[in-house]
């Protein structure tokens, strides 16, 4: 069968093909500990599990929603970021729900971008952004997210980019930025949200900014719509997967002005409609969980983040303690040729997966990251099984 063009350079997802080979080795008897997903295997909270159940054994439940999501779910996203962030929304305007961040990613591509564009992804960064804006049509390119620069964007490099792009032809009018930033843990300041947003503004384009690592070990959740004059040029993402331990749930959100999310929604609502309406209700009950409900979850994650160090320190890998969100990052010894000869090593040797950094762009290939999404336990297990090097 042809595939359409779009689909050139779209390959199977890295962690699909590399499961695929996990499971063979685990039919060897291998037992690999895989510490590369992060997919969080704690429960939600008992009450979001309770609304669900409840709600669904109801009769008048099971019909199709507003393409815009229910308004309970929009007011208690709205509530949430106000507690939270300090950012006003309306819920009636500048909220639309999502089946998880990931599809909002692929939305604001196919409504924004096409063929004849440029779009700036960061490199490392969560390699749908990348794919997203190349099945738009658009031109994904690259800027550079360096350590010594605390993996926030060099300005200048960036300028240098859209102009280089302007003098071929090709305008520049997308930004996808994330911080906490997954795969470096790095947090933002309010310093680096302000300047992006002076950015924005300046050359006229659109921030994408993805939000779903706020909670995961960080006091301090912050929203890129809390500066000022933000919603003119910013559409941030948000996420339940990692803060409510509802990866399978599917529950995300889009939040803008009112502009931008009637046009995202000229797309969306072409493509799906309104989730089950137990889920938005079970996924309002779980906004309205306080501090106990993150303090809680962190504690599991701290504990376990005190192991990883451990691991990683086994295998001489060097790395900062000050990481937020679901993983560490860390970079490998100098014996290694590169991430994928480290991670195919203590893959090999020890039955141990942890992920090359590489995957996640050229700026990773000397780093790896390890998933908290274990028990302590079997990340014990692993530090035990490894043999320094
Ligand atoms: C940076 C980033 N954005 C978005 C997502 C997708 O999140 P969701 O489950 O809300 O689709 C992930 C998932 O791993 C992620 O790491």
């Amino acid at each position: 069968m042809q595939l359409a063009q779009r689909l050139d350079g779209i390959g199977e997802y890295y962690f699909s093909q590399k499961l695929r080979e996990i499971d063979q080795l685990n039919k060897e008897g291998k037992n690999i500990i895989n510490l590369g997903i992060g997919s969080p295997d704690l429960p939600p909270h008992p009450d979001v599990i309770k609304t669900l159940q409840e709600e669904s054994a109801k009769t008048n439940v099971h019909a199709y929603q507003p393409y815009k999501g229910s308004p309970v779910l929009r007011n208690a996203i709205s509530e949430w970021y106000k507690k939270w962030y300090l950012v006003d929304l309306n819920p009636d305007t500048e909220i639309l729900p999502l089946i998880g961040s990931k599809e909002g990613i692929m939305h604001i591509c196919m409504t924004y971008f096409e063929k004849g564009f440029s779009v700036l992804v960061p490199n490392p960064g969560y390699p749908t952004y990348l794919s997203a804006v190349k099945l738009s049509g658009a031109n994904p390119v690259y800027y550079k997210l360096k350590e010594k620069n605390n993996y926030e964007p060099d300005f200048g490099e960036l300028k240098e980019i859209i102009e280089a792009h302007k003098s071929s032809g090709q305008g520049t009018i997308g930004l996808f930025v994330n911080y906490p930033q997954m795969p470096t843990g790095q947090l933002p300041t309010r310093d680096l949200f302000e300047k992006l947003v002076a950015f924005a503004r300046k050359n006229n384009i659109l921030i994408i900014h993805d939000n779903p690592y706020s909670f995961i070990l960080n006091d301090n959740p912050m929203s890129m719509l809390s500066v000022d004059g933000a919603k003119d040029c910013v559409i941030e993402l948000n996420s339940l997967s990692k803060s409510h331990n509802m990866a399978g749930w599917r529950v995300g959100m889009l939040c803008g002005s009112k502009e931008r999310i009637d046009e995202v929604l000229r797309f969306k609502s072409n493509m799906d409609s309104g989730m089950f309406l137990p889920v938005q209700l079970a996924a309002a009950k779980a906004l309205s969980l306080g501090k106990e409900w993150h303090n809680e979850v962190n504690s599991v994650y701290r504990k376990r983040r005190e192991k990883v160090f451990q691991l990683l320190e086994v295998l001489n890998c060097t790395f900062s303690r000050d990481q937020a969100g679901l993983f560490v990052w860390a970079k490998i010894p100098g014996k290694f040729k590169d991430c994928y000869d480290c991670s195919d090593y203590v893959l090999h040797n020890f039955s141990v997966f942890i992920t090359p950094g590489g995957i996640f762009g050229s700026e990773g290939d000397k780093y790896v990251r390890v998933s908290l999404c274990m028990a302590e336990e079997k990340i014990e297990q692993a530090k035990q099984r490894i043999v320094p090097t």
